[in-house]
């Protein structure tokens, strides 16, 4: 029987309106960081997005989480309220703009003694780090993915999770090299070159998640790191 969805864009306007409306919101200091950081357009993930970070972290229960990214803190507060008091999230922004803000929705939300903020660039801290980690969620400059990613996979306990976000660069990924704006050609080359080497990985299970634009998972299933 024919898949008709094949033939339609993966998730529909309407659907991702529902998927960001029709979800129950956040509530207290969290869903007032998602709202200020909307308001002003502050690129935090999706609602959508997030519902599922917040899904996937009540049912996981990752108590050592790493991110790359913060902005001002919006995920890593929502990741941050899984966390036991043994718990722990380092999160890592090279933009003081960002980060001071950041560390201020902590301190509001009582969480400074559970996140560690890193400030500087991840390709000068992520060597620095030596922890295996429960989770690690991905969200800065999609270029350096590629770059970060055997450092995500050393960090990452056997069988923890490395989530990366925006990998369908607006939808635009398969497109012919030649047709993307010069500006943006080398984050399309190398968001291409990240999906080749991991979705073709039989070290570790992978999978593709079409909510914001587009989620890479990765479960890391042993020491060998082939890419
Ligand atoms: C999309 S925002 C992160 C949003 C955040 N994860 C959230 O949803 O609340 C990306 C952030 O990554 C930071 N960033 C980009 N490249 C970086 C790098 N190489 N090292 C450290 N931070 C970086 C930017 O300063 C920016 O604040």
């Amino acid at each position: 029987m024919l898949n008709e969805m094949m033939h339609r864009p993966v998730v529909m306007e309407s659907i991702v309106q529902f998927m960001r409306e029709g979800q129950l919101p956040f509530e207290g200091q969290v869903a007032e960081i998602e709202a200020y950081a909307n308001e002003r357009g502050i690129p935090v993930i999706p609602h959508e997005t997030a519902k599922f970070i917040d899904f996937l972290c009540a049912s996981l229960q990752p108590q050592r989480i790493l991110e790359i990214g913060t902005a001002i803190g919006f995920s890593a507060s929502l990741m941050a309220q899984h966390l036991r008091n043994d718990g722990h999230l380092t999160t890592i922004d090279r933009y003081p703009d960002m980060y001071e803000r950041a560390k201020e929705n902590f301190a509001k939300q009582g969480l400074n003694n559970r996140i560690e903020l890193l400030e500087g660039d991840a390709a000068d801290l992520l060597p620095q780090l030596d922890e295996a980690y429960d989770l690690i969620f991905m969200d800065s400059a999609k270029a350096k993915y590629i770059e970060f990613l055997p450092e995500c996979m050393r960090l990452l306990r056997l069988g923890g999770i490395l989530i990366i976000d925006d990998v369908f660069q607006g939808g635009t990924i398969l497109h012919d090299e030649k047709k993307i704006p010069k500006r943006v050609r080398k984050i399309h080359r190398k968001l291409n070159e990240l999906h080749q080497v991991v979705l073709t990985s039989k070290e570790h299970r992978s999978c593709l998640i079409p909510l914001g634009d587009g989620l890479l998972m990765i479960r890391k299933e042993s020491d060998k790191i082939d890419f």
